[in-house]
């Protein structure tokens, strides 16, 4: 195995000033956090679609649509790459696999952000410690203030009722273990950037506050 010694990073010609300079605004990543059914995928996609309006340069990071690539479980590896391959790589819900779904998708939001674009992300990201680490990847590489945690902060029971995929339901009754809110933590963020009550105002609304936030802080014009 390769130490990590000897690995070397390339510094390219074309820096991320010049990619920020020819789109006319920052890169950066919009961290969306919340329980499951919380909004954050929703009001994401009306961010993008306000940004996209404006002529910003954005993409959306949604966890369910990174499942099923990137970040696919177990059972959806092994038919093309064997069950050890699969139960390597492929990712569930413990801890650890949260973890290591969100490390890979901090990485991937840090590369989208020093493409230039406003990276949206959209996925529950229940520990502040897996949180911290993608802040600290971000700023390191970017600027500080380049990542932006925006807490969609709905009470649970919200979410419960909606349970737009009848997650809340099999969790319930047992049908499904280590569910966000129901039988597993959701640590909810100390100091986020912003903080949305989508059970009080509609996404557009919600979309409408991050969108302003962006620009207040020069990341837009
Ligand atoms: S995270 O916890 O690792 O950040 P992620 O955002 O990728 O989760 O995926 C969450 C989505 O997976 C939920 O919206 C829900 O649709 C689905 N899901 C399936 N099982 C679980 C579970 N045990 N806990 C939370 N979400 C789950």
């Amino acid at each position: 195995m390769a130490e990590k010694t000897d690995v070397t990073w390339h510094t390219h010609q074309v820096t991320r000033e010049d990619r920020e300079r020819l789109n006319g605004h920052h890169g950066c990543v919009v961290w969306f956090t919340g329980l499951s059914g919380s909004g954050k995928s929703t009001i994401a996609n009306c961010v993008e679609r306000q940004l996209y309006d404006c002529g910003v340069h954005s993409f959306l990071l949604d966890g369910d649509n990174l499942r099923h690539g990137l970040n696919a479980s177990p059972a959806m590896l092994a038919a093309a790459h064997g069950d050890a391959f699969a139960q390597r790589f492929g990712l569930g819900f413990s801890a650890d696999d949260r973890e290591e779904n969100i490390r890979r998708v901090g990485a991937v939001a840090e590369l989208f952000a020093a493409a230039g674009l406003v990276t949206l992300t959209a996925f529950v990201s229940p520990y502040r410690r897996d949180r911290d680490a993608v802040r600290r990847l971000v700023e390191s590489f970017g600027r500080p203030g380049d990542f932006i945690e925006v807490f969609v902060d709905t009470p649970l029971e919200i979410c419960e009722q909606r349970d737009p995929k009848g997650l809340y339901r099999k969790a319930r009754s047992g049908q499904l273990k280590a569910f966000t809110g129901v039988d597993d933590p959701y640590e909810a963020p100390g100091q986020a950037e912003l903080t949305l009550d989508s059970g009080r105002s509609s996404p557009e609304v919600l979309a409408g506050r991050v969108v302003s936030y962006l620009r207040e802080r020069g990341k837009i014009r």
